[in-house]
C-alpha cells in the first residue's frame, strides 16, 4: 500500500476538494504515491480502436488536466490515462470555490469551468515524456472563443502525434454552449471538421466523442447515427449530469455536474442506450459512478469496451484501479467467457429498460 493510501485519505479529507486535488497531484509527481509495478493479467487486454490496453480501467479526463502526471498514473495500474481537457489558450476557469465532495452521497459537484493551462504547457509535457502506455488527449474550447470548432481543428493539429487517441469532448456543463455542439446539425460540421484536422495532421490518431448523461432518446439516436456516419472511433459515455437525483448531502445544490455514486444508474443507463443505438458498431468507454469492481464489470455488460473514473478515486484513493483490474479478472474466471469483449453488451437491453 503506498504511502498515499496509508495517511492519503483521512489526511486529503481536511482540506477542500480542490486543495485536496492539487496534493494529489503533488504527491503523483513527486513519487510519493507511486505503486510498485504488479504484474500485467494477460486476461484483461482489450482491443479497442486499433490499440491494445493492458486492462479496460482508464482515469478519466479532469483529473490530470495539464498532463503533468500520466506516467504515474499509468504506474498506479491504470490501463490508460486521458489527460485534459486542454483548451488553446490557458484559462482560469470560474471562481472559487468550484469544486465540491458530497461525502454522504460518494459525489463531487464541479463547475472548474476549463481551469488549465493551454496547448503549449501540454504539448512541452507530453514532447517530455517517454512514448510508452496509452495516454488520451482530452480537447476542448476556450470560454471566449468566437469559434468553437476552431478550437477544436487546434486541438487535434496540435496533439495528433503524441496523443494515442484524442477526445472531442461537447458534454462538459461549465462552458456555456458548449453542449449545443451535441445537436445534430452542429455534431456533423464539428465532426467533419475534426476529422478533416485529423487527415492532414502528421499522425492519425483514434478520435472519441464524450457526450453528456442528459439526453433524451431523440437526441441519442441523432447522436449515435451523426458518429456512424461521420466514422469516428468511439463514444465516451458519460460526463457529469446537471441533473440531481435525490442527494443528501449539505453542497448538493451547488451549480455544476455531479459525478460520483449518484451518477452511476443514469450513466449506464445511457451507455446502454447509446449500445443498442449504435448496434455495438462503435467502441464504448463507460464512466460515471465506477468506485468497485462489480460496478466496473455492470459497464462491460451495458455496453462498454473500457471503463474510466474520477470521483471513485476521491473516496477510494489510487488503489482503486488496481482492485477493479483484480475483481475483473475473478470475474471474468468465473463467467466462463474467455475475454471481456466477450462481455461487452451482454446486460445491454437489460440495462436500457432499468
Ligand atoms: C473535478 C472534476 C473535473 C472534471 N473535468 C473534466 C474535464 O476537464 N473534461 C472532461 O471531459 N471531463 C471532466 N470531468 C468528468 C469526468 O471525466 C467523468 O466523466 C465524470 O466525473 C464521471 O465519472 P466519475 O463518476 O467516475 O467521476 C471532471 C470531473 C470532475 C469530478
Amino acid at each position: 500500500m503506498s504511502v498515499l493510501d496509508t495517511i492519503g485519505l483521512s489526511l486529503m479529507r481536511m482540506f477542500d476538494a480542490e486543495t485536496a486535488h492539487g496534493l494529489a497531484i503533488t504527491a503523483l509527481k513527486t513519487g510519493l504515491a507511486n505503486a510498485s509495478p504488479t504484474r500485467a493479467d494477460p486476461s484483461l487486454e482489450v482491443e479497442a480502436f486499433g490499440l491494445t490496453f493492458p486492462n479496460p480501467v482508464g482515469l478519466a479526463a479532469g483529473f490530470d488536466k495539464d498532463a503533468e502526471v500520466p506516467d504515474a498514473i499509468l504506474r498506479l495500474g491504470f490501463g490508460f490515462a486521458e489527460v485534459g481537457t486542454v483548451t488553446p489558450l490557458a484559462q482560469p476557469g470560474n471562481p472559487t470555490p468550484r469544486m465540491f465532495r458530497l461525502t454522504a452521497d460518494r459525489a463531487v459537484i464541479n463547475r472548474l469551468g476549463f481551469n488549465n493551462q493551454g496547448h503549449a504547457a501540454a504539448l512541452a509535457r507530453l514532447r517530455a515524456r517517454p512514448k510508452t502506455g496509452i495516454v488520451g488527449v482530452n480537447i476542448g474550447a476556450n470560454k471566449d472563443s468566437s469559434d468553437k470548432i476552431a478550437d477544436y481543428e487546434l486541438g487535434v493539429s496540435a496533439f495528433a502525434d503524441l496523443a494515442s487517441y484524442l477526445t472531442v469532448n461537447v458534454s462538459s456543463p461549465n462552458t456555456p454552449g458548449l453542449r449545443g455542439l451535441q445537436d445534430r446539425g452542429a455534431l456533423e460540421e464539428l465532426l467533419g471538421r475534426v476529422l478533416a484536422a485529423r487527415a492532414e495532421a502528421s499522425a492519425q490518431p483514434p478520435v472519441l466523442l464524450k457526450i453528456a448523461p442528459d439526453l433524451d432518446d431523440e437526441a441519442l439516436a441523432d447522436i449515435a447515427q451523426v458518429v456512424l456516419g461521420a466514422g469516428i472511433d468511439g463514444v465516451i459515455v458519460s460526463n457529469t449530469t446537471i441533473s440531481r437525483p435525490a442527494l443528501k448531502s449539505p453542497e448538493r445544490h451547488e451549480q455544476g455536474g455531479l459525478s460520483g455514486a449518484p451518477l452511476f444508474e443514469l450513466s449506464t443507463q445511457i451507455l446502454a442506450k447509446f449500445y443498442l443505438a449504435t448496434e455495438g458498431r462503435i467502441p464504448l468507454i463507460g464512466v460515471g459512478g465506477v468506485d468497485c469492481g462489480s460496478a466496473a464489470w455492470e459497464k462491460l455488460r451495458a455496453g462498454a469496451s473500457l471503463v474510466q473514473i474520477y470521483s471513485g478515486m476521491v473516496y477510494e484513493g489510487p488503489r482503486l484501479a488496481r482492485m477493479i483490474g483484480q475483481h475483473l479478472s475473478q470475474q471474468l474466471e468465473r463467467s466462463g467467457f474467455d475475454t471481456l469483449s466477450d462481455i461487452t453488451g451482454t446486460g445491454a437491453k437489460e440495462w436500457a429498460e432499468a
